[in-house]
């Protein structure tokens, strides 16, 4: 049998996992999500749910990776021995990577038509009414947000086509520190601007009656999307970790580092918001409306504007690979096909779907489904049904199906890591995870 790849070091791991969790569910979801729900008061519920939830399902998602060393659909019947109910949650991962994709590749789209403007000096000497009417005028544009997302689905082929270990890794290992130090450079900018303290106070200053169930739903949907946990994206990553790194220091580092940029992105763009008079709540034109302003603000701001949309199209990019790997490795693993076969397919179904996802988004708003959007429809069905219902079943299956010898092995390497601590993530799977996601999922639907 052919040798299966893997990540080459442990830094190549957190990269690539990292490369798969940042991307536009920090800087350009978590804003508008925290926009429409009161600012502080889903900050604090957001950091509860990616600590208490999103930790332990990562860890358990590099359970089952790399326990099975298969991809999603293989892995479950792996570890089981047999086919068994749960192969459908390795299903369901699968077509969540694909309905992710497609929707994930408008905004991808978009950022490659904003680094292309930036390039062209578009926002030199604009006001706010002229940034936002090239916003719409680029929304709506017959052809140009199509092309751009097909030239992104393009990208994310080639690197994928390339490999693990010299595709995603390598990339990643070079990209992800290079966002972080550009992010930290406009943070900076932003707290200067005048007005700042106002974006911070909303950002950062919990209003507790705001605390409601749609919030609470709202951050379990944004963390499990900005975490990129339960469908099986980091099942596939998980079944590339070499046996000897330790899963949990793993995985508390990404979604620290997820974490982070969050926060890093809402304190570079409330602040900016409030100065120029947008209001937080206005949604998918926030960051690409504030940022453009901000660089105006800015000594070299044609230049800070490139990088910054060429570091935002980056780290899209390593998340769109991680999503289409985890198709990748389906189609090559269960039916055979080649890696080039194998990812070319699946960025053309992808595109199908993709290109009516960034037609809804013409102001016009045609192909509204009961007067929501292919987009959102997209959107809300994987944020906060699939993904909830996936890792829902993932901590069911490693906390209660897998055999617990198993499980604590693969925590503590052997038994050469500690297992205290570990003892008690593994309670937290076993009941914590599934007795919350279950409430917040069923409170939802009952609503
Ligand atoms: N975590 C990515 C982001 O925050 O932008 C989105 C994502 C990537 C979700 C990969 C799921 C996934 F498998």
């Amino acid at each position: 049998m052919k040798q299966r790849e893997n990540f080459g070091s442990k830094l190549g791991i957190i990269m690539a996992t990292a490369g798969s969790a940042l991307g536009l569910g920090n800087i350009y979801r978590f804003p508008v999500e925290a926009g429409n729900n009161g600012g502080g008061a889903f900050l604090i519920v957001y950091i509860a749910v990616a600590l208490l939830i999103g930790a332990p399902l990562m860890i358990s998602e590099f359970i089952i990776g790399r326990r099975s060393r298969s991809n999603p659909i293989g892995a479950f019947r792996t570890i089981s021995g047999k086919r068994t109910p749960f192969t459908l949650v390795g299903w369901g991962g699968v077509l969540s990577a694909f309905l992710i994709l497609a929707f994930y590749t408008t905004v991808a789209g978009w950022t490659l038509g904003y680094l292309g403007k930036s390039i062209l000096n578009h926002f030199g000497g604009q006001d706010l009414p002229q940034i936002q009417a090239q916003f719409t005028a680029f929304v709506d544009h017959p052809w140009l947000p199509i092309v751009c997302q097909l030239a992104f689905l393009a990208m994310t082929a080639v690197v994928v086509l390339r490999g693990v270990a010299k595709g995603i890794e390598r990339w990643s290992k070079i990209l992800m520190p290079l966002l972080l130090v550009i992010m930290v450079v406009l943070c900076v900018k932003s707290l200067t601007l005048p007005g700042a303290a106002k974006g911070l106070q909303f950002l950062f200053q919990p209003d507790f009656s705001k605390i409601t169930g749609k919030v609470l739903i709202s951050a379990l949907g944004q963390s499990f999307f900005s975490l990129s946990i339960g469908m099986g994206a980091l099942i596939t990553y998980g079944s590339y970790i070499a046996k000897s790194d330790n899963l949990v220091s793993s995985a508390g580092s990404v979604v620290l580092a997820d974490t982070l940029v969050a926060i890093l992105a809402g304190i570079i763009i409330f602040p900016a918001a409030f100065s120029f008079g947008i209001k937080p709540e206005v949604g998918a034109s926030l960051a690409f409306t504030t940022l453009p302003l901000v660089f105006q603000q800015m000594h070299g701001g044609y230049f800070f504007c490139l990088l910054f949309f060429l570091l935002l199209v980056i780290a899209t990019l390593t998340s769109t690979i991680s999503l289409l790997e985890v198709i990748v490795a389906a189609l090559t693993e269960e039916y055979k096909l080649k890696r080039s076969q194998a990812a070319w397919l699946g960025a053309a179904i992808t595109a199908v779907i993709g290109v009516l996802a960034t037609i809804s988004m013409r102001s016009s708003n045609p192909l509204a489904i009961g007067g929501t959007s292919v987009f959102d429809l997209l959107d809300h069905a994987t944020a906060l049904y699939l993904m909830p219902l996936g890792g829902l079943f993932i901590v069911l299956f490693v906390g209660w199906r897998m055999k617990k010898a198993d499980t604590m092995a693969e925590l503590t390497n052997d038994g050469t890591l500690r297992a205290g601590i570990r003892k008690a993530i593994l309670f937290i799977i076993r009941y914590l995870c599934p007795l919350a996601i279950a409430i917040i999922f069923i409170s939802q639907l009952i609503k």
